[in-house]
């Protein structure tokens, strides 16, 4: 039997501000998601937070991009919408951007990472969940997990891994997608997935048999409204162990921090930190960045779990690392690079300003230069 793994996601209110969700909002999207799964919907559903943020993790047999399951989750934070605008709570409804379900989430705000696959004798799968920051959070762990032998030591001593994994790689501007080799092609690979701001990982897939092993959400959701309206927080879906990388090689990424932007009004660089299911509360300057680690064994469709799986001493010197950077970032205050160069900022008034202030630019005659990130004069050959 063929399952999909489903994970929607969406931030409906914020209780306070933009730091956590209110537990009757989430206690209603769990009561909608019972109700599906009473229904035949979905075999089964857990719901988990992080920060404003609230995941439906759902298993079934509709494949991905199936329009009930999509229904299901939508109905589920439009009731959970209500609750949070009976409470007054912040931004409520704040990623739903249209008033009507049009067969499939995606375009319409939440987040979505989905993959189907045989379930097998056993199977541990891991679902991240990142708060303050973008889909790009991921690139450098997947690159790490599921290509870098320094990390994952089963690409080199696990004869069911050692063909590597391919890379399925979008560029969010244009919505097209490469799919890339490794070992083989690990050098293309890191041009595209380094540069951050464009490029992200949408899956990754085992060469030996084309088993997928991982999957992303990669909604930006500034470049869907077109406009600012919340930051595109997103979630990640990993398969573990017996020819994946074991639960270790895919948490070993996050033993020490790097960073990513997001942050304050999702116009920051700021360190991801790793905590508990409890901690993932960010309040200092609205961060910095975190993401959970919900784990689960799979079981006949059900989903037994959550295990929290950073909640770990052995995460605390990464969460302290983060700290320390997050102390060392804010000396910088509105100064690049703590905050993000004009084109990446999700919040500015600088067209504002320099409309107001136009005419008093005067030349002193130094040759012009084109812009950074105009394209021109770019490529170096
Ligand atoms: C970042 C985020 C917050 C808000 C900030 C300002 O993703 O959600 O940092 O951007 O709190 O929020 P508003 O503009 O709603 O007052
Ligand atoms: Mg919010
Ligand atoms: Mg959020």
């Amino acid at each position: 039997m063929k399952l999909t793994l489903s994970v929607i996601k969406a931030d409906i209110g914020g209780f306070v501000g933009h730091s956590t969700t209110h537990p009757e909002v989430v206690a209603k999207v769990r009561e909608v998601a019972e109700a599906g799964k009473e229904k035949g919907t979905i075999l089964d559903c857990s719901v988990i937070t992080c920060g404003d943020d609230i995941a439906m993790v759902m298993t079934h047999t509709h494949g991905v991009d199936a329009e009930r399951v999509h229904k299901l989750a939508w109905d589920a934070f439009i009731a959970g919408t209500e609750v949070a605008k009976s409470l007054k709570l912040y931004g409520a409804g704040q990623d739903l951007l249209s008033d009507a379900f049009s067969g499939n989430v995606k375009g319409m705000g939440p987040g979505v990472a989905e993959m189907e696959f045989e379930e097998r004798k056993s199977e541990p799968v891991i679902v991240f969940f990142a708060d303050k920051t973008a889909p790009s959070a991921w690139n450098l762990p997947l690159y790490e997990m599921f290509a870098d032998p320094m990390n994952t030591a089963g690409l080199v001593i696990d004869p069911s891994m050692h063909d590597g994994f391919t890379f399925e790689v979008m560029d969010v501007y244009s919505g097209k997608a490469i799919l890339l080799k490794t070992p083989a092609e690990l050098y293309d690979l890191l041009v595209f997935i380094g540069a951050t701001s464009r490029y992200v990982v949408r899956a990754v897939y085992r060469n030996s048999d084309g088993e997928i092993a991982a999957a992303a959400s990669t909604q930006k959701l500034s470049l869907m409204a077109g406009r600012y309206v919340g930051k595109d927080d997103p979630v990640l879906i990993v398969r573990a162990q017996s020819g994946f990388p074991a639960v270790g090689e895919i948490l070993e990424p996050f033993g020490r921090p790097w960073l990513v932007e997001g942050w304050m009004r999702g116009s920051h660089t700021g360190p991801l930190m790793p905590v508990s299911f409890a901690q993932a509360k960010p309040t200092r300057f609205d961060g910095p960045p975190r993401v959970i680690a919900a784990g689960y064994q799979i079981c006949e469709g059900r989903l037994i779990g959550p295990n929290d799986l950073f909640d770990d001493p052995a995460f605390d010197v990464a969460r302290e690392r983060a700290a320390h950077l997050a102390n060392f970032l804010r000396r910088q205050g509105i100064f690049e690079p703590h905050r993000l160069p004009p084109e990446e900022m999700e919040y500015t008034t600088l067209p504002k300003v320099l409309e107001k202030l136009k005419d008093r630019f005067k030349d002193v005659g130094e040759p012009e230069a084109k812009a950074p990130g105009s394209g021109e004069g770019e490529v170096h050959e």
